[in-house]
């Protein structure tokens, strides 16, 4: 039988070559077509949003509005989480993924709407080919769920999921006061008390030949955004100016990027950028994301204030529900569900 996951493939053989259905690119093909860049990415001091003076805050808040505009991508520096929580989340994520395939599969095999989904490539069910990633996504608010192995998983999950939602939410403060939103709204019109917060874990075990396989293809996230972090081991690339920018965070920092939700209540203004994850072939890559949305019945939609004659209404409003729905059925293709509803 196939193996059940990449992990599983890794660890059985000393794999010398990436089995045909891995095989996700041919080098020929893109090199020289799309250039991979290296800039840097803009920084947002946490600490200047939460304890600066009003006009440091102010500063930081037209810095966060001009890294939505202008890459929908940025780094967070002094952010206050311990680095002892980092490490126990990315351990205990190992933990999970380094036990045997029959205890993982408990969780495989699940629909987007199942509160812990462990899974390999995206859909398996539309998609043929592999990516060389595994993956747990587990639901975290308004309802805590946890797998119950290994042991450690449910209390460290919930600690760094208190402390994510809480920068998320500050975040989300200052992006929409870059919008020049009320916070009010925000919270009315995004449910962001019973959101929806989804702690995702992504292993790609060392490749043979990283050039022909892909860890994770383009795409943008669903959701308002989402915080990342990595073991060390670099490999995310983000779409900047029609060019592939490898991203190299900042030691302690976390990267965070707009999601496609935040794109359709800005009604355009701020950008879900396309990004993917590419393997090598010496270290193992971990990432932790966790990705706060909406909660499942809100209407997504353009921000009243925002839309005018000059910037007329770009996108229709959707359940958040159905967009999940819709993106389970569908080919995950770039941004195909923003141009749904565009
Ligand atoms: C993701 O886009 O969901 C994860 C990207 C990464 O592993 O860096
Ligand atoms: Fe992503």
């Amino acid at each position: 039988p196939p193996p059940n996951s990449v992990k599983e493939l890794t660890d059985a053989a000393s794999l010398r070559s990436v089995p045909p259905q891995y095989a996700t690119r041919n080098p020929d093909n893109t090199i020289g077509i799309e250039p991979i860049i290296q800039e840097e990415i803009p920084t947002v001091d946490f600490s200047l949003l939460t304890e600066g003076t009003p006009e440091q805050r102010s500063q930081v808040v037209h810095h966060l509005g001009k890294a939505c505009e202008e890459w929908g991508f940025f780094m967070v520096v002094n952010h206050g989480i311990p680095e002892r929580l980092r490490e126990a989340m990315l351990d205990s994520m190992k933990e999970f993924f380094d036990q045997m395939e029959e205890e993982k599969g408990e969780y495989a095999g699940k629909h987007v709407t199942d509160p812990i989904r462990y899974g390999t490539s995206f859909n398996l069910t539309v998609e043929d080919v592999r990516y060389w990633r595994d993956y747990l996504k587990v639901f975290v608010h308004p309802v805590f769920y946890s797998p119950a192995k290994p042991p450690s998983f449910r209390e460290i999950s919930k600690e760094y999921t208190a402390c994510t939602r809480a920068m998320g939410m500050e975040l989300l403060r200052g992006i929409w006061e870059s919008l020049g939103l009320e916070e009010n709204d925000m919270t009315k019109a995004l449910d962001l008390h019973s959101c929806f917060h989804l702690l995702g874990g992504n292993i790609y075990p060392p490749c043979p030949q990283p050039e022909l396989a892909t860890g994770l293809p383009a795409h943008s996230d669903y959701g308002l955004l989402t915080i990342l972090l990595q073991n060390g081991v670099n490999g995310l690339q983000v779409k900047h100016s029609g060019n592939w920018v490898r991203v190299e965070p900042l030691p302690n920092s976390f990267l965070v990027n707009i999601g496609d939700h935040m794109e359709i209540v800005s009604n355009g203004r701020y950008k879900s950028v396309l990004h993917r994850a590419e393997v090598n072939s010496q270290s193992t890559r971990m990432s932790i994301t966790s990705a706060v949305a909406p909660s499942l019945d809100t209407i997504v939609e353009p921000a009243s204030q925002l839309v005018s004659d000059e910037h007329p209404v770009m996108f229709r409003g959707m359940r958040f529900g159905e967009f999940l729905e819709l993106q389970q059925a569908n080919r995950l293709k770039e941004k195909s569900i923003l141009d749904f509803i565009r």
